[in-house]
């Protein structure tokens, strides 16, 4: 099997081509200068060339706030250029594996009492902001499109490479005397060398669909940065603030853990628990 990462110096691109080359699985890699997604000829011609099994697309436009004012551009890398991916793979028939994201829920805080275990895969989708609608958007247009696929939708996403949550935190410690952090939204991190063991499984089963990736519990951005600091032995105070204090240009969903359980069962494995991932990353950044 002969896979093609898109995106591949984000964080979970760097994730895949670290653990791909770790285990001599055959593949090649682009990021956004040597394969432009929004670009169709580069696109076809890279995957004529390449004529790769399985096209893994951790290309996407990622920044949530600023996703409010660049409306189109968001659309344009997470809609628009995910819909030729699809035809294009569809075309040639290459599996396509796309990520997406718990932002495509609305995340009521009343969902959480209707889910108190996560979003199930087809629960409703309503995102609050832009780039969860992008997403949705991108999602959409390959269910539409007859081909083989996987969507694996991911939650507070964190890994070794590139930036994070986790990483944020331990740098602002270092800058600053005190932080604040949201404690009124709920959810839960996925660690990415999980979220390469568990794709590369689905795509080994011939899996299709959507699927929801992620760790086992539930807590807020303030819980998650404490933890971050007690298991760091790290001395920061940390305030924990409202999200009506702590503006940003884009809603969040103050709900949006995903429910695992397809996944675990199709594996026959159950999702790591969020305090062992987030041990098993500290050790990795250190
Ligand atoms: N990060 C999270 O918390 C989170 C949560 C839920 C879901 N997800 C989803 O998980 C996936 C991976 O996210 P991530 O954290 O790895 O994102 P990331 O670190 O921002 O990486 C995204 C990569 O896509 C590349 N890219 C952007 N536009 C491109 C284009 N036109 N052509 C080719 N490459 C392009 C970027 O390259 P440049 O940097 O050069 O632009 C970047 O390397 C995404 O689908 C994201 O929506 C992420």
């Amino acid at each position: 099997m002969r896979l093609l990462i898109t995106g591949c110096s984000g964080q979970l691109g760097q994730e895949w081509v670290h653990y791909l080359d770790s285990m001599k699985i055959p593949f090649t890699a682009y990021n956004s200068k040597t394969l432009d997604i929004t670009d169709p000829e580069a696109l076809e011609n890279t995957l004529d060339n390449d004529a790769p099994d399985v096209v893994i697309n951790c290309a996407a436009y990622t920044k949530v706030d600023q996703a409010e004012e660049e409306r189109e551009l968001a659309l344009l890398i997470n809609h628009n250029a995910v819909e030729h991916l699809a035809y294009a793979c569809r075309d040639r028939n290459i599996k396509l594996v796309h990520f997406s994201t718990d932002y495509v829920f609305s995340g009521e805080s009343i969902d959480r009492e209707k889910f108190p275990n996560g979003y199930p895969e087809q629960a409703e989708t309503n995102p609050v902001n832009h780039y969860g609608v992008s997403k949705l958007k991108g999602e959409e247009s390959i269910q539409k499109t007859e081909l083989d696929y996987l969507i694996l939708r991911v939650s507070w996403l964190c890994g070794a490479y590139g930036n994070n949550f986790v990483k944020t935190m331990l740098r602002l410690a270092k800058e600053r005397e005190s932080l604040s952090v949201v404690n009124d939204q709920f959810g839960v991190p996925t660690f990415c060398t999980q979220v390469v063991n568990q794709t590369l499984k689905l795509i080994e089963q011939n899996q299709r669909g959507v699927f929801h990736l992620g760790s086992v519990g539930i807590i807020s951005w303030y819980e998650f940065a404490r933890r971050i600091f007690e298991l760091s032995g790290v001395e920061v105070n940390v305030k924990e603030v409202s999200s009506n204090e702590f503006k940003t240009k884009a809603k969040r969903p103050h709900f949006s853990k995903l429910n695992t359980s397809k996944a675990d069962q199709t594996l026959q494995s159950d999702s790591l628990h969020w305090e062992t991932g987030l041990k098993q990353l500290l050790k990795a950044i250190n």
